[in-house]
């Protein structure tokens, strides 16, 4: 893990370059919504959570079921949401693996094949759970420096494979820039590389993009390779604290990730999931309003010289300098939380899309830095 992005460096090679010196005139009537914020209060733009809630329906859904607290989630609930998951993707409930959100199947498999010292490749800056879940089993990772376009590099993440290669993590869109690789490269590096090793790809963020759902990498379960895809009912669907994702594989790689699975589910999060697949209005209101919003924050952004790689995600991965060193404090008097790079990453800060109204906040409190 060693990739160095300056802001210098990155501003030079960044397609954003041009537009980044552009000024904008600043509002000094922006102020602070009150200074004593209480953290419980600030609106959280820091963990790419959907700011229009979740869908009516799995509300109506956990309120039905709630009495049922006492009991544990039902197998024919969990066989039925397995079922509609498979059902739209043209796979068998077999290839389908519930976790407690797809953060259990990312560590399930950074178990099944960290393991014996398995070496995982990886990009240097990406979600980091599931090597940070590997090493604890000893395994060694491949850190891969992203291109000079905060894009996963495949070509160098290709080249790095070899017989010690247990898996390889892609992310796309990734984890924390919102860069998106296209499909034809992707599926082309899924092909090749399944040959050799294990290709897990991350697909948190997928349902953000036009493409969906033609750019997923399910088509290659299909055919039977050796690829992992996981989607998650916290970004879309608005269920983070729910605790719902999934994952997706050929028969022989289920079973082996399912026996690293923790514990069974949870029986109001099931249940909500199960509805929520059906309501696909909301999730295009989702996908609508966070486009728009992202595109209205990103402008706002390029005129007061805050480059950013463009995002496909609910999130922009933003280079401010030193302005937004400990940007946490800086915003917390406007009633926002947001979330600073750290370490080498300090002049960075990975900022969730909510709504208009928050976003136009957070840019007057950003104006006044
Ligand atoms: C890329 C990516 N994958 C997976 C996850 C895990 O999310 P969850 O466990 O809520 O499904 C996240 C959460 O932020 C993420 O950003």
């Amino acid at each position: 893990m060693t990739n160095k992005i300056s802001r210098r460096n990155w501003l030079k090679t960044s397609a954003l370059a041009g537009s980044a010196m552009a000024f904008s005139s600043i509002d000094l009537s922006a102020k602070p919504i009150t200074k004593t914020a209480s953290s419980k209060k600030l609106v959280r733009l820091t963990s790419n959570e959907n700011p229009y809630g979740f869908s009516p329906k799995a509300k109506q859904a956990i309120i039905d079921s709630v009495e049922l607290g006492n009991q544990y989630a039902h197998r024919e609930k969990v066989m039925e949401l397995e079922k509609m998951i498979a059902d739209r993707e043209g796979v068998k409930p077999e290839n389908v693996i519930l976790g407690s959100g797809s953060g259990e199947v990312l560590c399930m498999t950074g178990a099944a094949y960290g393991w014996q010292q398995g070496e995982m490749i990886t990009p240097d800056l990406t979600f980091p759970m599931i090597y940070r879940y590997a090493e604890n089993f000893n395994a060694k990772i491949n850190g891969v420096p992203l291109d000079n376009k905060l894009r996963l590099d495949l070509n160098e993440m290709g080249k790095r494979v070899s017989n010690k290669t247990s898996l390889v993590y892609v992310c796309n869109p990734n984890n924390p820039t919102g860069t998106y690789l296209p499909t034809k490269p992707v599926r082309d590096f899924c092909e090749t590389i399944s040959k050799r090793t294990t290709v897990f790809v991350d697909e948190a963020y997928l349902e953000f993009t036009d493409d969906f759902p033609r750019n997923s990498m399910v088509e290659l379960i299909k055919q039977d390779k050796n690829v992992i895809v996981s989607r998650t009912f916290s970004k879309i669907y608005g269920m983070a604290g729910m605790r719902v994702g999934y994952g997706l594989a050929k028969k022989e790689i289920a079973d082996k990730l399912k026996k690293f699975r923790m514990t069974w589910f949870n029986s109001l999060g099931i249940n909500a999931a199960i509805e929520s697949y059906k309501d696909t209005d909301f999730i295009k209101m989702s996908v609508k309003k966070n486009n728009k919003v992202r595109a209205m924050f990103s402008n706002e952004l390029k005129k007061i010289n805050m480059p950013h790689p463009k995002s496909e995600g609910n999130y922009l991965w933003v280079n401010g300098g030193k302005r937004i060193h400990n940007l946490f404090e800086k915003v917390k008097p406007y009633g926002l939380s947001v979330r600073n790079g750290r370490g080498k990453y300090e002049d960075w800060a990975r900022i969730t899309i909510g709504t208009e109204g928050h976003m136009k906040t957070l840019v007057k409190a950003l104006k006044k830095l």
